[in-house]
């Protein structure tokens, strides 16, 4: 069976977060159920400045586009030792330039941003469907970047290929103004139920095309699947989800432990594993870890921070993750001197902000402000504890990476984050989401740290918990099974 993944990002080519995570390891575990699966993805400018050079242009054609021909070139580069090949679309003046997402923060801003994936799902359809040889059986769209391949296949090339729709974040839509319609070549004079019933407000929902036209759609955890059919966690489309019920799964994403293991991971500065059921040398590394990236930190007091616990966060800077909860509890935070809270992340001005204030103010708060690959790593390492007070979390890869690195997540009762967590066996969970629910959390973890036997049980199980791609790959490939009628 052949499967093409249609995304926006994919490691370790582009990334900006988990999405990219998961196009970069599902395909590699689809292999072992036979399936021969390809990634598409948009050429920017950073993937030609960073592997232009490992590229080969194979191909190139043109589409209609807001009213003229427009070319695309297509170029591909493997995953995976050579094993999965990925096409890479590029086009200047639509498609290529400027970072990987804009800022979506005017209106122009956000033309653009659908602009750009509309040109790239069609540029996509179009070549899979008139240039090359390999035609996938299934086209696996991955959030509203891709939102609208569903309906081109079907609708405007009148393809008989399937398609599954992922969405690994509701939140983010892509809504259009009505011209991304003529734009994509759709005659408005012929009727369509969905793009009439979608256009009735004014505007078009990408995400929303990708929910109403695929075959099947799914999410990134069971619970999450659910949550999105109420008006809590709807995003204003759970009536539509209820609706398409039928065709709504949950699939949790697995981790590519090839990546992500303490035993092999380079970035570490010193690696370990679990042997039998002794924790010891894993407490022993961890601190060693600890006391290294410590020593890489500029540490603003005299106290030494490795004699105390770690709590790591590595975060997309957004209320998404739930940093108002710990704005919630400054003044604990900034007064505490029990733990290090250290933070890798990006995002919101108003957050970022929040965190060079209370790093200025207090000792105990590292805040490092970039994206950086390997120093996530080493936090992982280096944790004792990892906080995810996520609002939402549609899965939520760091509490999987978390456990696999022996820190003890400290997460909300939500989505993925609640499938994965084992109340007190492997890690902490509090239900409400208020400040004083993640504060008695947060508190409880740092009494039981200093209670031996009780936090090497919990390190131990969260060592042992196995979330690698076995399963879930395998649901995926029934899903892909059913869509080609072979089930
Ligand atoms: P989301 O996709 O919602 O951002 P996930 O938990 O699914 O959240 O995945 C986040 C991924 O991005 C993880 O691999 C995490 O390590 C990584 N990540 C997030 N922020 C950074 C950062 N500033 N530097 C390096 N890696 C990061
Ligand atoms: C999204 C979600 C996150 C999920 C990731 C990969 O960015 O916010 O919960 O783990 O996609 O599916």
């Amino acid at each position: 069976m052949k499967v093409l993944q249609i995304a926006s990002e994919c490691t370790p080519i582009i990334k900006t977060g988990g999405l990219a995570d998961v196009v970069g390891s599902l395909p590699k575990a689809l292999l072992a159920y036979g399936v021969e699966a390809k990634v598409a993805l948009p050429l920017y400018e950073e993937i030609g400045d960073k592997f232009g050079h490992q590229l080969k242009a194979v191909s190139s054609g043109s589409i209609n586009f807001q009213g003229n021909e427009h070319p695309y070139s297509v170029f591909k580069g493997v995953l995976a030792e050579g094993d999965i090949e990925v096409y890479l679309f590029q086009n200047d003046e639509f498609l290529s330039k400027g970072e990987i997402y804009y800022s979506e923060d005017t209106p122009h801003r956000q033309k653009q941003s659908t602009r750009r994936f509309a040109f790239f799902s069609r540029a996509v359809v179009d070549f899979f469907t008139n240039i090359s040889d390999w035609k996938p059986d299934v086209m696996h769209c991955h959030d509203w970047h891709a939102g609208i391949v569903p309906h081109l296949v079907k609708n405007e090339y009148k393809q008989d290929t399937k398609t599954i729709f992922t969405i690994h974040n509701l939140a983010m839509q892509g809504v259009s103004d009505l011209d991304i319609l003529s734009i994509l070549g759709h005659d408005r004079r012929i009727p369509d139920h969905d793009i009439d019933w979608d256009a009735e407000d004014g505007n078009i929902v990408l995400l929303l095309q990708g929910i109403l036209a695929a075959d099947i759609i799914n999410t990134v955890s069971p619970s999450y699947a659910y949550e999105i059919t109420t008006p809590q966690f709807g995003e204003g489309l759970d009536k539509v989800l209820q609706k398409n019920k039928h065709k709504l799964f949950g699939i949790i994403n697995g981790l590519d432990y090839e990546v992500w293991d303490p035993k092999t991971d380079e970035f570490v500065f010193h690696q370990y594993e679990l042997r039998g059921e002794e924790v010891g040398d894993i407490r022993e590394k961890k601190f060693r870890n600890k006391v290294d990236l410590l020593a890489e930190m500029a540490v603003r007091t005299d106290e030494d921070l490795s004699q105390l616990p770690m709590m790591g966060i590595v975060s997309r800077l957004t209320r998404q993750k739930g940093f108002q909860l710990l704005e919630e509890i400054k003044s604990y935070l900034l007064e505490q001197k029990d733990f290090t809270l250290m933070v890798l992340g990006t995002g919101d001005d108003d957050i970022e902000r929040w965190l060079n204030t209370w790093e200025q103010e207090s000792p105990y708060i590292i805040f490092e402000n970039k994206f950086d690959e390997g120093l996530a790593h080493q936090i992982y390492a280096a944790s004792d504890m990892f906080l995810i007070p996520s609002k939402f979390e549609p899965c939520g890869l760091t509490q999987m990476i978390s456990m696999k690195y022996g820190a003890i997540p400290i997460v909300s009762a939500v989505g993925g984050l609640k499938d994965t967590v084992i109340p007190n066996v492997n890690g902490y969970v509090f239900e409400e989401f208020t400040g004083t629910a993640l504060l008695e959390t947060m508190k409880q973890a740092v009494h039981e740290y200093h209670e031996n036997k009780i936090w090497d049980k919990l390190v131990h199980k969260a060592l042992q918990a196995d979330f690698s791609w076995n399963v879930s790959a395998k649901q995926y490939y029934l899903l892909y099974q059913k869509l080609v009628g072979q089930l």
